[in-house]
């Protein structure tokens, strides 16, 4: 095929390749090649592909309901899903909103944020704090509170001031050679002080955050005690604390909740790649009980709405989703196999002239590319170092996740891990000697 209609990620060259099949992690094109896919396409697919169980709820929903209209009514597995997230009140969270994806799950916790302080009786509340570096989505509001400034920067006239970013908690590149983790966590923490009180306290919605950090930064945990910090100062200034697990949720730090490994917990949450394994586009907001239920003593609604809300076949799919990782104990399936990708990709690129640095939780792992290993430098971003290593990755069947602009939205190269949950322990010595020979080969002629 030489020619397409449709408008795709580039405009130029040939189209990407027809992808006809999927079984497992692996990816089948229309000309016969296989893909080994280690990324779940952007850190999606936790099950892999023809997971039956997932199939066969998808065929029996779509079979007996395919929509009702969230006006009208409810659905069995729009229940269920939300009674299986939040039923138990996971660190608090007691209701979920089911949306078509990421931005769409923090549209609209940035909206009931602001609905929450305007029905209690706090309308000057109206900023939002959240990090450079940090991905949140691309529609506007979304867009405007990230601090991608790659992304952000052909729409900045378009973009809200309600959102103002602090410095990300990156510690290879933010962390100072004569500062503790603790010294650093804490010179994050004033800064986010500092930060509440220039936009002045009392006017300040939200501190928004991914707990470990995906798309723009390569899978960045936490220094140790972070989240606790920034958790006391959202409740010292009365502000609430939203995180974004849409990439870093649902199970693939190897916790349900990315945010359990860090002794807190939200008051909004936003979830979504993870959550229906990309059988069905599915995200959510999943919010805490006294923000609901000061939306049912104020106005009695969430003034918010899509078409697709809730969608029943959606639904379904996420639901058997969830339902095989806790069937299947994949949960700790992901420790073990993180645990393993980690130790494979420290042994081929621990000592790699330019792996300036391996991070990462569970099956989430990110590897930053440097010049030079000693004073961290970058390479020239005109090179496209990032875009040579995803192209020799897929010339030898192997799909990954790489990405630009690591320091500040455009110095930076790193590629990003997240292989489906399911993956063998052969299968990820394919992806560490497919990566090692993808590198090495993107970089013969740069370093030459
Ligand atoms: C952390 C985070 N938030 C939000 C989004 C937006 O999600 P979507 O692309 O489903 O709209 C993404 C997508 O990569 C993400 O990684």
């Amino acid at each position: 095929m030489t020619r397409s209609r449709v408008i795709h990620r580039t405009l130029r060259g040939a189209p990407p390749p027809i992808a006809i099949a999927g079984h497992g992690v692996w990816l089948t094109a229309a000309d016969g090649r296989e893909v080994l896919d280690a990324s779940g396409g952007a850190a999606v697919s936790c099950l892999g592909h023809q997971h039956k169980r997932v199939v066969e709820a998808i065929q029996r929903q779509v079979g007996t309901l395919a929509y009702a209209h969230t006006s009208f009514f409810s659905s069995t597995p729009a229940e269920e899903l939300a009674e299986m997230l939040v039923g138990h009140e996971p660190g608090g969270l007691a209701y979920a909103y089911f949306v078509s994806g990421g931005s769409e799950a923090i549209e609209a916790s940035l909206k009931m944020a602001r609905q929450y302080f305007v029905e209690t009786g706090q309308p000057s509340r109206t900023h939002f704090i959240a990090r450079r570096q940090s991905y949140h989505g691309n529609t506007l509001g979304a867009l405007a509170l990230g601090g991608n400034e790659y992304r952000r920067a052909p729409y900045a006239p378009l973009l809200s001031n309600a959102f103002s970013h602090v410095s990300p908690a990156f510690a290879y590149r933010e962390q100072r050679t004569d500062e503790t983790e603790a010294d650093f966590t804490a010179r994050l923490a004033a800064e986010l002080e500092a930060e509440f009180q220039r936009l002045g306290p009392d006017t300040v919605a939200a501190f928004v955050a991914e707990p470990v950090v995906g798309a723009t930064a390569g899978c960045v945990p936490p220094p140790a005690g972070y989240f606790r910090a920034v958790r006391d100062i959202c409740d010292r200034h009365g502000a609430l604390l939203i995180l974004d697990e849409v990439m870093c949720g649902m199970g693939r730090t190897g916790t349900l909740h990315a945010w359990e490994q860090e002794g807190i917990s939200p008051d909004l949450q936003a979830i979504a790649k993870g959550l229906g394994g990309g059988y069905q586009p599915i995200g959510a907001l999943l919010a805490s009980a006294r923000i609901v239920d000061a939306l049912r003593d104020g106005s009695g609604a969430f003034q918010h709405g899509h078409t697709y809300l809730a969608h029943p076949v959606a639904c379904a799919a996420a639901l058997a989703v969830q339902q095989v990782i806790r069937d299947d104990g994949l949960l700790a399936r992901v420790r073990q196999q993180g645990d393993l990708l980690d130790q494979r990709l420290t042994e081929r690129f621990g000592n790699h002239p330019h792996i300036g640095d391996i991070r990462g939780r569970g099956l989430f792992r990110g590897m930053e590319l440097v010049a030079d290993r000693a004073s961290k430098q970058p390479f020239d971003p005109a090179l496209k170092l990032h875009a040579r290593v995803k192209q020799a990755a897929f010339d030898r069947g192997l799909g990954c996740y790489p990405s630009g602009g690591t320091i500040d939205g455009v110095r930076g190269d790193h590629i990003l891990l997240a292989p489906p949950y399911i993956v063998s322990d052969d299968e990820i010595d394919i992806i560490v000697t497919r990566l090692g020979a993808a590198i090495d080969d993107a970089l013969t002629g740069i370093t030459a």
